[in-house]
């Protein structure tokens, strides 16, 4: 088969005649098409039939070694058998309560247990709700109103959230001081007023300083689901010191590292512990939560407030929820050793693509920690979100159609997860296709 872009997607239509077909029906019902803009593929994305373990299948028939793993939800891989027996069991017994249940008790107590920070933990939805509840808690713990985030992290798509997510050229100003880019229309000035952007260097830290008056709360993710890049140990120390010094809140948003990279996160693998944590992905099982974890010291302050702090959600904490929860915290505390092994595989298919790409002289590098990765258009690893910039977009897109081709899907970001369920096999057929697309999109250029 030809090289060419217009022969692969001609492929790939003539692999997937269904999902054509309900594509053409879901642009006509969904806006764009799509239910998030994230699930985006060439030539329409591929709708799933099911999943089992490390594969997803389509309606086609076509079966993919699944690196998307639902945005890093599944650690465990798709249904694993310890969580299903559990959801089957609550099914039962009813779906939602709007009244306590046991399996709350058991569920807070394990991610407790779990996490260095936390003292008691709060339940939500979605890990964009998690980060709402935090920041409001942050704001009435301390009685200010703004909350410091740095350039290039994702914490969510709600109006004080989704600011400079990306560094566009275009918006991004300086990289001492980079200006506020909203990631969506419709996000009010009152939000606005409310959020102050960080550079990844040393100015952040002059910043909080000379905002410490105002600031509630500084929130990072220690690694950047954008770009897969790991923040260095050191840069969060220091935060924690110049935060605890300015009396201000410190947030890490571990929304994908909880419980993907050790039971701790990236507490446990750095070391240093934030003053709130948030939560989602995982720790639900495969259902939509979210979760906050801090001091009860800090609770109880901002419950003592004049307005009183409080949170509600008719979904928040249901019981199928916190029964698949329940049973994923318990499996993965009984069964730590998956953490060192996929920090292994991480490492191998890593150095074997980056050793590759080098030995050939091609562009392309692989950033990640762990079981968390993504490939990138460019000879140098990126190590700052600017450094992403200036990537050949169309050959990263490319590069997309011929993971597909190969049957291994990612999101089409790039951002990318493998799980437990993902044998040395599976990870060596993974590493083989990414040469080969890469190999392939070298050769449709040469
Ligand atoms: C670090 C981080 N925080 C928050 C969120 C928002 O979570 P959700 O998509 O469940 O709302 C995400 C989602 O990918 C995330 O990666």
């Amino acid at each position: 088969m030809s090289n060419s872009k217009e022969a692969i997607l001609q492929e790939l239509r003539t692999r997937t005649p269904k999902s054509g077909e309900f594509w053409q029906q879901a642009k006509d019902l969904v806006p764009g098409g799509l239910i998030s803009g994230a699930r985006k593929m060439e030539p329409y994305p591929v709708y799933v039939d099911h999943s089992k373990g490390a594969y997803t299948w389509d309606i086609d028939g076509n079966r993919y070694i699944d690196c998307a793993m639902s945005f890093g939800v599944h650690v465990l891989g798709h249904g694993p058998e310890a969580v299903l027996k559990a959801l089957h069991e609550q099914c039962e017994r009813g779906m939602s309560y709007g009244m306590p249940h046991t399996r709350e008790v058991e569920f807070t107590r394990r991610l407790i247990e779990c996490v260095p920070c936390a003292e008691i933990a709060m339940v939500c939805n979605t890990g964009t709700e998690s980060t709402m509840l935090a920041w409001r808690l942050m704001r009435a713990a301390t009685g200010k109103h703004m909350i410091a985030k740095f350039e290039g992290c994702y914490h969510g798509w709600h109006d004080y959230a989704q600011w400079s997510v990306f560094a566009d050229p275009e918006t991004m100003g300086p990289e001492d001081r980079p200006h506020m880019s909203p990631g969506s229309a419709g996000i009010p000035d009152g939000a606005k007023n409310t959020v102050l952007v960080l550079p990844f260097n040393d100015n952040a830290f002059q910043l909080i300083q000379a905002h410490a008056h105002e600031l509630a709360g500084v929130a990072i993710e220690p690694v950047l689901g954008g770009g897969m890049l790991t923040v260095d140990a050191a840069f969060l120390e220091k935060l924690r010191d110049v935060t605890r010094k300015a009396g201000v809140l410190l947030h890490f948003d571990e929304v994908i590292t909880g419980f993907r990279l050790a039971l701790g996160g990236c507490q446990e693998l750095t070391g240093v512990l934030p003053d709130v944590a948030t939560y989602g992905k995982i720790i639900g099982g495969g259902l939509p939560i979210g979760a906050v974890a801090c001091s009860k010291e800090m609770v109880a302050i901002a419950q003592k407030t004049d307005d009183g702090f409080s949170a509600a959600g008719t979904f928040s904490g249901n019981p199928l929820t916190l029964t698949t929860g329940a049973a994923m915290l318990k499996y993965l505390q009984q069964n730590s050793h998956i953490y060192p092994d996929m920090m292994a595989k991480g490492e191998f298919l890593r150095n074997g693509f980056n050793d590759w790409c080098a030995s050939k002289g091609y562009p392309f590098c692989m950033t990640g920690i762990g079981s968390m990765f993504q490939i990138h258009a460019k000879a140098e690893l990126p190590v700052f979100p600017r450094d992403l910039l200036g990537q050949d977009q169309d050959a990263l897109a490319e590069l997309q159609l011929h993971f597909r081709l190969n049957n291994v899907i990612l999101p089409w970001m790039h951002l990318a997860f493998f799980s437990a369920a993902h044998t040395q096999e599976d990870i060596d057929a993974m590493l083989q296709t990414f040469k080969a697309s890469v190999a392939g999109v070298m050769a449709a250029r040469a």
